[in-house]
């Protein structure tokens, strides 16, 4: 696991690359809308790094250490001043109302356990706090969710860990927020393939 887990971190942007022209506007409405103190949870490379406004105060969440490697090159890279911490975001070892804006961009497909990191990321955020998220989910529709379904456990093997079918929608909708604002779209990579995704902002 551990060689797959480096082969991926070396290969993220790389992978990425494709579809990252389209990603970004989504990248500048999370990241890019960051404010005062700023968790991100899996920070990976740190893809988000040029949308995070110079103000914040940027803390990064990411267990995996060949991500860290990369992630802490590109923060040196940008000359920015952000924290590193190697944590799952499960369990985050911060107080109850620490931080402004919590900020998760297609990670919530590769943790272990979903609600629990939505738990935790609302838990952390201070009242009226904003929880940022960019994410690829599951189907609205049945023809969808079934190559999702279907497609899942080899893509979960080539990508040391993400699911394409994770009703993330219901999962959000389901964690206490006082209000959310959420946009469901498709993001095409390619003809004639789309992948489902959201984005949007849940208050505390
Ligand atoms: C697909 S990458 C996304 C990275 C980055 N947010 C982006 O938008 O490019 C998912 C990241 O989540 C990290 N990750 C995996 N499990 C995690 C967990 N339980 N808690 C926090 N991060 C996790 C992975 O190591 C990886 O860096």
């Amino acid at each position: 696991m551990t060689f797959s887990k480096r082969l991926f971190a070396a290969g993220y942007d790389l992978l990425n690359s494709g579809v990252e022209g389209r990603v970004v506007p989504y990248r500048k409405r999370t990241a890019g809308m960051a404010r005062g103190d700023v968790l991100e949870i899996g920070g990976g490379t740190g893809a988000n790094l040029p949308y995070y406004p110079q103000a914040s105060n940027i803390v990064f969440i990411e267990p995996d250490r060949h991500m860290i490697r990369r992630l802490r090159r590109n923060i040196a890279k940008q000359k920015r001043d952000a924290i590193i911490v190697q944590q799952v975001g499960e369990s985050l070892p911060f107080a109850d109302a620490s931080f402004d804006t919590v900020v998760t961009t297609l990670t919530l497909c590769m943790v272990r356990d979903s609600d629990a990191v939505i738990r935790e990321a609302r838990r952390v955020l201070k009242p009226d706090g904003a929880f940022l998220f960019y994410e690829h989910v599951l189907s609205p529709r049945s023809r969808g969710r079934w190559w999702q379904h279907k497609l899942n456990p080899m893509w979960k093997c080539f990508t040391t860990g993400c699911n394409l079918n994770r009703d993330l929608t219901a999962s959000i909708q389901s964690a206490g927020f006082r209000s959310i604002d959420l946009e469901a779209f498709d993001l095409s990579v390619g003809l004639p393939v789309t992948i489902p995704n959201i984005v949007g902002a849940a208050y505390k």
